[in-house]
């Protein structure tokens, strides 16, 4: 089912059963003033100089679903066939009941590992029974997982940052945002609207990468952010797309917040972070430049049939696709190389960015 038609049922659903119970426990409006925060994990480059980080995105896993195979056979696939150093999961991991069951089976690839990783929360985490704590405590449990627990006063629960050290400090960041599910906004009561950043998270990403520029001479420390729903400003980006560049598969618009979140024109005030990884829209897997330099990446859906998916059109086959998207870092360099890789191992779309 398409994602904008499903929503239309389950958005008040999920706004009443999800949003409040999170809102009031493990996270508010207020913004934290009592410094950053722990630093999740601090990574080091392989002995050759390389970081590989493995992206999946939108798995929808429903365990003992026939649905679902196909993501479970993506998820191993790709692990083996990557070898990354580190995997992001850019949320919604699971799409029905029983929810905790179902990301932890759909997880317990990355936890048999051996290889950190985290996740970031998507919209549809936490509206199928679990809450987003208990979805987020469940999945902190797994071995291999680095992602801290909520941190008080900051909106939302996985909001991270984790660093890569070289030999002479932090080389990068990778900025995880929790970007929630709906919201209800006064006057619009009747009206779909996904969350948005809220400035307590953009004071906590503020906080870190004050005292990481401090850490690295006052230079900023190049960074990725990574969240579930993208921000707004990918439609402006999108409007001038012909005249600017973007690599990969574009069939579906975008589905932000209705609400700026103002954590883009934090980006530039700060910048660090390069490039604005997401997933969210199944059937979009591209690379965006915007007018200001930073990009939009699109993870490459990696679940299966339990929701829409239509990247088979993208003309490798007539077969539907799952994958994941790779990033490769180098040490002592500010850019980064990243592809598209299908399930079974082609790469598509291999860009190096600065
Ligand atoms: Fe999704």
């Amino acid at each position: 089912m398409k994602r904008r038609s499903f929503l239309k049922d389950a958005a008040w659903v999920s706004v009443f059963a999800s949003v409040a119970p999170v809102i009031s426990s493990c996270s508010s409006l207020t913004a934290n003033n009592k410094g950053p925060g722990p630093v999740a994990a601090r990574l080091p480059f392989r002995d050759n100089g390389s970081f590989t980080l493995l992206q999946f995105t939108d798995t929808h896993y429903i365990c003992d679903d026939p649905r679902s195979e196909r993501a479970l056979a993506c998820v191993k696939e790709a692990l083996e066939g990557v070898k990354p150093d580190f995997v992001i999961h850019t949320g919604d991991i699971v799409f029905g009941k029983p929810d905790l069951d179902s990301a932890r089976e759909i997880l317990m690839p990355l936890a048999e590992s051996g290889i950190p990783w985290a996740v970031t929360l998507g919209n549809h985490d936490s509206e199928f029974g679990a809450t987003r704590e208990e979805m987020f405590s469940l999945i902190r449990s797994l071995p291999g997982c680095v992602n801290t627990p909520p941190k008080e006063g900051v909106y939302g629960c996985s909001n991270d940052v984790i660093t890569l050290q070289g030999p002479n400090g932090t080389e990068r960041a990778f900025y995880l945002f929790d970007s929630m599910d709906t919201v209800i906004l006064r006057g619009m009561e009747e009206e779909h609207c996904y969350d948005y950043i809220r400035h307590s998270q953009l004071g906590w990403y503020k906080a870190h990468s004050e005292v990481l520029q401090a850490d690295n001479g006052g230079q900023p420390v190049p960074a990725l952010a990574f969240l579930h729903i993208p921000l707004r400003e990918i439609e402006r980006a999108l409007w001038e797309a012909p005249n600017r560049f973007l690599v990969g598969n574009n069939f579906e618009e975008p589905c932000p917040s209705r609400v700026n979140s103002g954590l883009f024109g934090l980006f530039l005030e700060r910048q660090d972070v390069q490039a604005i990884v997401t997933g969210h829209d199944h059937d979009c897997d591209y690379v965006l430049r915007g007018e200001t330099g930073i990009y939009f990446i699109y993870g490459r859906f990696s679940g299966s049939d339990t929701v829409y998916n239509h990247l088979g059109r993208s003309g490798v086959s007539e077969e539907k696709i799952s994958g994941c998207r790779v990033f490769r870092f180098r040490q002592g360099q500010a850019g980064f190389k990243t592809w598209v890789r299908l399930q079974g191992g082609e790469v598509q779309n291999e860009l190096e960015l600065m």
